[in-house]
């Protein structure tokens, strides 16, 4: 096993490039499920998830290749090796985004075998939004031996109206309304930039959906999809993390290959926490100022803050004088970095779904375990500004959804590597 070793207080400065959005990504992977022919996708991040997400599309048939400019090719073709349609537990349990096969392979196979995902360490994470909305399209499922069984003779256009917000649950009941019989509006569809890219991406494969980036979505099926070449859209995430990196060691960093229009939530906290934030086009720049304010914050669905930049925030507000409080109202207990970060000597407490955060002189190094992956990025920034050297372990969850992290952080002047426990 590896770890990674921070010295931290060094101040960093440069410019970095962002990858293509590692949850975009996944579920355009699993679409190509759907199409007939090969699709080329530039930006997919060479990361564990993306080639979990690979060995699950291998063992559906389809063929798949990383190609010498990085563009990730992927082939599926109708009537050719497309008999298997289960997605078994060796691959889902490594990964719980594989719950998006689920609607392409209900839709194009009319049968799909899908692990159960079941729960993880940042929540419950239930799919039943996912299987009312498929049922709805006409899907019959059931639970079996721990796999949703799901079989369909047609599937026909529907209103489907989400309870709750789910953002893999709309990428799945949208992918399989494409190909559906008639017409399907989903109400109350999340609206984040990942299911906004995967609806592009099924667009110019030949799908007709409109209300993109809205919360109701209109889809009528249409009878085939092609193979298309299509770019993924900077993880917003990725760009997050390192623009609270160059906040909180009160650095200089630009970053390359950003939207900011998808960063917006972060963009106004760094700047009232006191960040200065320059964007140029699709590059930003991030100077930490020195001079931080606390402030509070609450994860929301799209446009809000999001859920996936919790963990980051709080190591910063652990440096910054006086009270912040965080409040998670996407997954109510993703509080599991609060405990390490108190090892680094933050005080943070935890009451019901809210953290509250009482900025430290310094924090100090220590050894600290990630539970899950933007926890283990919360815990890389507090290294970073902390006293001394800070042991991070298990970053195989950092590995799952950062490319070469260290390398990238290491090249903006931060002294981290990586090494054999
Ligand atoms: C996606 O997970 C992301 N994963 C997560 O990123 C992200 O944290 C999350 O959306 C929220 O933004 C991928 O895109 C691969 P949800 P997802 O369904 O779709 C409840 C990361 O670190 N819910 O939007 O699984 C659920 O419990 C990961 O990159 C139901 O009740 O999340 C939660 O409270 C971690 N029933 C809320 O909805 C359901 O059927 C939102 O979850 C589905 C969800």
């Amino acid at each position: 096993m590896e770890k990674i070793v921070i010295e931290g207080e060094r101040r960093l400065e440069g410019r970095t490039r962002i990858n293509g959005a590692k949850n975009a990504a996944l579920p355009i992977m699993a679409a190509c499920i759907l199409l007939h022919g090969t699709s080329r996708i530039k930006g997919v991040p060479n990361i564990i998830d993306i080639q979990t997400q690979s060995e699950i599309l291998q063992k559906l048939g389809g063929k798949i290749k990383r190609l010498d400019d990085g563009a990730l090719e992927i082939t599926f073709l109708d009537g050719e090796n497309n008999d298997s349609f289960t997605a078994p537990y060796e691959l889902v349990s490594k990964m719980r985004a594989s719950i998006c096969v689920l609607g392409p392979l209900l839709s194009k196979r009319r049968r799909a075998k899908v692990s159960y995902p079941g729960g993880c360490v940042i929540g419950q994470r239930p799919v039943d939004l996912h299987i009312k909305g498929l049922e709805a399209l006409g899907a019959r499922i059931e639970t079996e031996e721990g796999y949703i069984n799901a079989t369909a003779d047609v599937l026909k256009g529907t209103n489907v109206s989400f309870a709750g917000k789910t953002v893999l649950g709309t990428c799945n009941v949208m992918s399989a309304a494409v190909l559906a019989e008639g017409t399907t509006t989903i109400d109350y569809a999340a609206c984040e930039p990942e299911v906004q890219d995967l609806a592009h991406f099924l667009n110019k494969a030949g799908a007709k959906i409109s209300g993109i980036g809205e919360s109701k979505l209109t889809i009528e099926g249409v009878r085939e999809l092609h193979g298309i070449k299509y770019e993924i859209i900077p993880d917003r995430i990725e760009a997050g993390t390192f623009m609270i990196a160059s906040a909180i060691t009160r650095g200089d960093v630009t970053l390359e290959n950003i939207r900011a229009d998808h960063l917006s939530a972060v963009i106004e906290k760094l700047k009232e926490i006191g960040t200065e934030v320059i964007v140029t086009g699709n590059e930003i720049r991030v100077r930490g100022t020195g001079s931080y304010r606390t402030t509070d914050i609450t994860t929301l669905p799209y446009p809000g803050m999001p859920t996936d930049m919790q963990a980051q925030f709080m190591a910063l507000l652990c440096t910054v004088e006086g009270k912040s409080i965080i409040t998670e109202k996407i997954f109510p207990d993703r509080f599991m970095h609060a405990a390490e970060l108190r090892r680094m000597g933050a005080d943070i407490r935890i009451e019901g779904t809210s953290a509250i955060v009482t900025g430290t002189p310094h924090l100090s190094g220590t050894n600290v375990q990630v539970s899950d992956l933007r926890a283990g990025a919360g815990l890389v920034l507090a290294g970073l500004v902390a006293k001394g050297s800070t042991h991070v372990h298990r970053i195989y969850h950092l590995d799952r959804g950062y490319e070469r992290l260290e390398e990238r952080l290491s090249a903006l002047g931060a002294a981290i590597k990586r090494t054999e426990e």
